[in-house]
């Protein structure tokens, strides 16, 4: 028995002992008991509780991260979701989780707040993991989570240069925009590349990359929004420069600046 388990859920100061929807790590390992239907109404509640709390402190919006593993992700792998009750199952069982997430925040946001939902392949403990591994998957596997009141979805990959699947340009952003009609932000590496560190090791300094490509897959409407990460830290002035068709003035990614954000 993991008996502390329920004091984690109902206590947030009390983290230290995991939930799951199999009592799975990442890894496999039995970590805890599978999470009861009564926590799990629990987890809905308080999802949905986050949200009300944002929107009435003043945020535009909220993005629910169901990506990289945590919670709702853990629902969505196959390889954390050994349940068979309704929240597990086929790709399409092990949504319900999600699902649910969703339509409980929207009825606490109301209509016109806008919810965006962070989904990923790829797990931390498997880069190469693939929830969907044909479009076929990820349509089925989007499908229930955009009905349930998605407004945005924030494709996180790696390396957003990266095709999704063979056969396509298409990343995963553009799969998933074509595929439920929604706007969606890539992310991943933007302003880097494979070649960014090696040069580092040789020693050299690194230029901002890939850019020219990003903007004409923006403008052309594979996606519609782009999230950056380390590009942004290294220059505060990057969305500014990149809109005002000055790239050329982007800061050089220095040593100093890879040594903080790799
Ligand atoms: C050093 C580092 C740590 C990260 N840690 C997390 C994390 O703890 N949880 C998470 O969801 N994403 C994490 N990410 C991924 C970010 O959420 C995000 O996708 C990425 O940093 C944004 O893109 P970019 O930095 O590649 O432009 C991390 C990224 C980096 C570079």
């Amino acid at each position: 028995m993991w008996a502390r388990r329920a004091s984690a859920i109902s206590s947030p100061e009390s983290n230290a002992d995991p939930i799951g929807p199999s009592g799975l790590s990442l890894t496999g390992e039995r970590v805890s008991d599978p999470l009861t239907k009564e926590e799990i109404r629990g987890l809905v509640a308080g999802y949905a509780q986050a949200a009300a709390d944002a929107k009435r402190l003043g945020f535009d919006a909220v993005e629910i991260h169901g990506a990289h593993g945590y919670l709702i992700d853990q629902f969505f792998w196959e390889n954390t979701n050994k349940r068979d009750d309704e929240y597990g199952g086929d790709i399409v069982g092990r949504t319900r989780f999600g699902v649910e997430v969703i339509e409980a925040v929207r009825a606490a946001v109301g209509p016109d707040f806008p919810i965006i939902f962070r989904f990923s392949q790829w797990k931390p403990v498997d880069y190469n993991a693939k929830l969907a591994p044909t479009p076929e998957a990820l349509e089925r596997f989007l499908a229930p989570l955009s009905a349930a009141g998605v407004d945005i979805f924030h494709c996180s990959t790696r390396r957003f240069w990266e095709p999704e699947f063979e056969g396509s340009d298409l990343n995963l952003a553009g799969w998933t925009k074509q595929l439920t009609g929604k706007p969606t932000i890539t992310v991943g590496s933007v302003g880097l590349d494979s070649e960014f560190t090696s040069l580092f090791a040789e020693g050299k300094g690194a230029d901002n990359v890939g850019l020219d490509a990003l903007v004409e897959r923006l403008a052309r409407g594979e996606f519609d929004l782009v999230a950056v990460g380390r590009a942004l830290l290294n220059d505060p002035s990057w969305a500014s420069k990149i809109r005002e068709d000055r790239a050329g003035e982007l800061r050089a990614f220095t040593r100093e600046a890879l040594g903080s954000l790799s």
